[in-house]
């Protein structure tokens, strides 16, 4: 790549004048610098229609202002992070300001202000960088300016897309040091805002606003929902492709079925919303093997836990078990009818009215009849569970909350969620699993390195739920056709 034009921050002292008035280094020419200026077409764009999700973002708003009336509140996007030198990591607007605005531009900040003179309600304003000027040269000259990283909105612009006025955010800080009044911030995404809010605000009260954006997210609206199944619709495209290059993946290594799940995701939409898990053997046995440098062997079991991101940054999270052969052995088939099994029991009991922990018992508890009935644990399975003895071997969690995080709504409080009720609209995923370790010297041999997790994103409907990833196949009966149709084999 090439290098920014900007050298290091020039010594303000040993600059003559005349650089320094027109913000100019060392190396550009008066004539480069004032070609420079102009000969540009106004490319302003008018009559922009607002987002999609602008109508939504703004009942979500309404809702965080009632919640917090009299509170400035101040809901960053995040900053770019610093990989090396002037190369950042991708950036990934925080899942707070995306879910209050629809944006996901870097820098930006979201700022509900209180109405003055007690009035009710806020007005909001999202703070972003405009258009890079032209006239002091930093579109080209600064390696953040629009010639290096691409054009942006301009205030206008974002204003009709967002549907919320846009300010300069450079003059953001300023104006929070010395604006007066209760303020509340989501920490963790933009240090400088901090800064500036240091002896304004207090970590519980901002905690407060956290749990808040967490909790509101619990129950899904139409837009969400349909942007959570077009993530898992392409994350089933992304699996058929991932079986159709198994044979390219035994000849180099699981690399293979990351880079291919990773294409689809890139193409269809944002990104993956998370590592993806592409275990084969005894890999299936490490929760979040994302290393996914092993080989991969005909006859090995493959836990492919992967999920495509959308461009509004809904993500899915599928996991299924394929047998890279094609066909199950008698014991995985076994082992992964057990699961499937489990699995099956833990979606029976996702309905509204369901405590959120139903579908985790359900779920373990044929778990811990199978151990038992294999003989790999002492019964009866009253006593295995009371003693979580299970837990050995299905290691995990039944399944979380899935939205714009992976592991979505994580700061709700426990009565909100662990130990909350079921409602409709709520997505959560179902993903049981039993995992046998290489060096599990409690199980016989043959059991040592196989690991299984099936996993599913539900939507809990008013009178029960909707699969949102039933177009993959889950029984094995039915996986192994699938393989078989999608490698042009007999079944
Ligand atoms: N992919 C992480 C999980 O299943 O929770
Ligand atoms: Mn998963
Ligand atoms: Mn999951």
């Amino acid at each position: 790549m090439t290098d920014e034009l900007t050298p290091e921050t020039p010594d303000e002292d040993e600059q003559p004048i005349k650089q320094r008035k027109n913000g100019l280094y060392p190396g550009v020419s008066d004539e480069l610098s004032e070609s420079m200026r102009s000969g540009w077409a106004d490319t302003e764009l008018h009559d922009l229609k607002p987002i999609e999700q602008a109508p939504h973002a703004a009942r979500r708003r309404a809702a965080l202002s009632r919640r917090f009336p009299g509170d400035r509140l101040v809901i960053p996007a995040g900053n770019l992070k610093t990989r090396s030198n002037d190369t950042e990591y991708g950036f990934r607007a925080s899942t707070e300001y995306v879910y209050l605005t629809g944006d996901q531009t870097d820098d930006s900040v979201l700022v509900l202000e209180p109405r003055p003179n007690g009035a009710e309600g806020h007005d909001a304003t999202v703070y972003r960088l405009p258009r890079s000027n032209r006239e002091n040269g930093e579109f080209w000259l600064n390696g953040m300016g629009e010639l290096w990283v691409g054009r942006r909105n301009s205030l206008d612009e974002s204003a009709a897309l967002l549907g919320l006025p846009c300010k300069d955010v450079r003059e953001l800080t300023g104006q929070l040091s010395e604006a007066t009044g209760p303020v509340r911030v989501v920490r963790g995404h933009d240090a400088g805002i901090e800064t500036a809010l240091t002896d304004k605000v207090t970590a519980e009260r901002d905690e407060e606003l956290r749990v808040y954006l967490s909790e509101a997210r619990v129950v899904k609206d139409e837009f969400e929902i349909g942007e959570l199944q077009k993530a898992v619709d392409s994350t089933v495209r992304g699996f058929e492709d991932v079986v159709k290059v198994l044979d390219k993946a035994e000849a180099t290594s699981e690399r293979y079925i990351e880079g291919t799940f990773f294409l689809r995701a890139r193409v269809e939409g944002n990104d993956v919303g998370y590592g993806s898990i592409c275990a084969a053997g005894p890999h299936a046995t490490t929760l979040h093997w994302v290393r996914n440098n092993g080989e991969v062997h005909s006859g090995d079991l493959l836990l492919l836990d992967a999920g495509v991101e959308t461009n509004s940054l809904y993500t899915a999270d599928v996991t299924r078990t394929l047998p890279i052969n094609g066909r199950y052995s008698a014991l995985q088939r076994k082992i992964y009818d057990a699961v499937y099994e489990s699995q099956e029991a833990g979606i029976a009991a996702v309905r509204p009215g369901a405590k959120f922990r139903d579908f985790h018992d359900a779920s373990q508890r044929v778990l811990a009849e199978k151990l038992v009935e294999w003989g790999l644990v002492e019964g009866p399975v009253e006593r295995v569970l009371e003693l979580a003895l299970q837990r050995r071997w299905t290691l995990h969690g039944t399944g979380h909350m899935l939205g714009l995080d992976v592991h979505d709504c994580a700061a709700a409080r426990t009565e909100a969620y662990v130990n909350g009720t079921l409602e409709p609209g709520m997505v959560l995923t179902v993903e049981p699993g039993l995992y046998f370790q290489a060096d599990d010297l409690t199980v016989p041999e043959e059991y040592r390195g196989i690991g299984v997790r099936i996993e599913d994103d539900i939507l809990v409907t008013e009178d029960g739920n909707r699969n949102l990833s039933a177009g993959l196949p889950r029984r094995s009966d039915e996986v192994e056709s699938w393989m078989a149709a999608l490698l042009g084999k007999q079944s």
